[in-house]
């Protein structure tokens, strides 16, 4: 009997899927059917959720605001704090009532959360109105998933403990019309010892250079003028010959005509090689700004954190990349009351954060997460300590913000104009090369285009100013 390869099979399932994606087609025929879907996470959860409106969108389902309008209510979730998860079992239990009234109503849950063991049982004993779960590595099988539930009475639950091959050519509708977010690499490999992300998505698998620029080439020919490449660590990014390193990847998306500007995140200091820095510099497309977490500035944190790097080595990074990026933005990550943080360790914390002085910090208080190392630590710091570093750091922080941006009054930056402005639909917004977001009176049909603003208002977090 002839052997199938492992793409051959993948392919099978795919068009398992499209048949399906069919079948719900002609179900949805003649109604009009209605998702709403709410996602949690990181950017990379954001585009799997790209990802499933592309099924709906395909299977006729059309987006509503409300879930009193919806048959179909997603729940794309996080468990990387434990906030994140709070919110999904409150809109879980309000959500009880509509199904009540609307029967027919299905109700799903998916995501970073659904891979723990814990939490499944949780939802199906105590949520028994929802109808379906499914995990990370089978997000491809959600037509087959959704047919499944529509024709049955009892909930469908299907989570993969292991990561598959990753698929290619979902169909997807994407959030933004004018930056687009490329997810390039799933999964990781770090195990820092707060973090659940390797124990819901898997080992680190990356996907081809082809790929990813075809994927690039077929946004620049819709329109798209910046792409954010996507993965927990794109540093590692390993393509499918052995040269293949993230820098190269940049290279070659480099030469995609109509994209104008390359992100990327985020970067692990640990694996941010000097080709990543050259590539950065040389390559005119890669915007000058990097996300470089740091989580701690004392180096017995990072240890016991498992970062693999002290605080001398990333400050060392920060000045080479400096010197190499001239006025490149800088962004971090910290994190507040690992277990055992002194007020010794936290004060080399605030030491880095005003030497660095970080264009902007996500500061986050340390949350426990089951299953990982830190969770089970005896040390534990108590909530007010915790509360009372995190205030303290994060005024610090915005001080140094606002103190950076004033520096941008009165010049002249360049904007890619990304649509209105949340706050005020009659201005435009766009963000400029270093990702300020900048606020200023425009036409709509500037949106897509780079155009030169004067600056000449500063916010902590938004720059406003006129096109010149
Ligand atoms: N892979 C990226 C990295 O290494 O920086 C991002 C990982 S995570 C999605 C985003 C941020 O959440 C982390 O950088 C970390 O600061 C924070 N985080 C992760 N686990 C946490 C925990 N248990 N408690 C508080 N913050 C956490
Ligand atoms: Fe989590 Fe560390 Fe992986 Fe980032 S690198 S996703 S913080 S384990
Ligand atoms: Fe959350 Fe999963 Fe992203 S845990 S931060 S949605 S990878």
């Amino acid at each position: 009997m002839e052997r199938k390869t492992k793409d051959q099979i993948k392919q099978d399932e795919l068009e398992k899927q499209v048949a399906y994606i069919s079948q719900l087609k002609e179900l949805n025929a003649g109604k009009l059917k209605k998702f709403v879907l709410t996602t949690y996470g990181c950017q990379m959860n954001e585009n799997d959720s790209e990802r499933l409106s592309g099924f709906l969108t395909e299977m006729g389902y059309v987006e509503a605001q409300d879930y009193k309008d919806a048959d179909l209510v997603i729940f794309n979730t996080c468990c990387v704090r434990e906030n994140a998860e709070q919110k999904v079992y409150g809109h879980l239990g309000a959500l009880k009532k509509y199904k009540e009234v609307k029967p027919d109503l299905i109700i799903a849950v998916c995501g970073c959360m659904m891979q723990q063991k814990h939490v499944v049982e949780h939802i199906t004993k105590v949520y028994r109105h929802v109808g379906i779960i499914f995990g990370t590595h089978n997000l491809y099988r959600f037509p087959e998933i959704l047919y499944k539930a529509i024709n049955s009475d009892s909930p469908v639950v299907d989570v993969w403990e292991q990561e598959g091959r990753i698929t290619e050519g979902l169909p997807i509708v994407r959030a933004h019309d004018v930056k687009a977010w490329v997810t390039i690499m799933y999964g990781c490999n770090n195990f820092c010892s707060y973090c659940i992300v390797p124990y819901v998505r898997g080992r680190e698998r990356s996907r081809k250079v082809a790929d990813i620029v075809a994927e690039a080439r077929g946004l620049a020919d819709s329109g798209f003028k910046e792409i954010t490449l996507l993965g927990q660590n794109v540093n590692s990014y390993k393509g499918d010959a052995g040269d293949q390193d993230f820098a190269y990847l940049l290279e070659k998306l480099g030469y995609v005509d109509g994209i104008e500007r390359i992100r990327f995140m985020t970067s692990h200091p640990k694996d941010l090689s000097d080709r990543l820095i050259y590539a950065m510099r040389d390559i005119d497309k890669v915007c000058e700004h990097l996300h470089l977490p740091i989580q701690s500035g004392s180096t017995e944190i990072l240890k016991k954190m498992n970062r693999k790097y002290t605080r001398e080595k990333y400050l060392e990074l920060v000045e080479k990349i400096r010197d190499n990026i001239p006025g490149i933005a800088l962004t971090t990550d910290v994190i507040v009351g690992f277990p055992g943080e002194t007020e010794e360790d936290f004060e080399h914390t605030m030491d880095v954060i005003e030497k660095v002085r970080f264009d902007s910090a996500y500061t986050f208080i340390f949350s426990k997460r089951t299953g990982t190392p830190a969770a089970k630590a005896a040390n534990q710091v108590p909530e007010e300590i915790k509360k009372e570093r995190f205030n303290r750091l994060l005024n610090a922080q915005n001080v140094i913000s606002h103190e950076i941006n004033e520096k941008l009054n009165g010049a002249v930056l360049e904007v890619l104009v990304e649509g209105a402005s949340r706050n005020n639909p009659a201005a435009l917004t766009g963000r400029t090369r270093t990702n300020k977001i900048v606020n200023f009176k425009g036409s709509n049909d500037l949106i897509g285009k780079l155009v030169n603003v004067k600056i000449n208002k500063i916010q902590t977090w938004s720059l406003e100013g006129e096109i010149i």
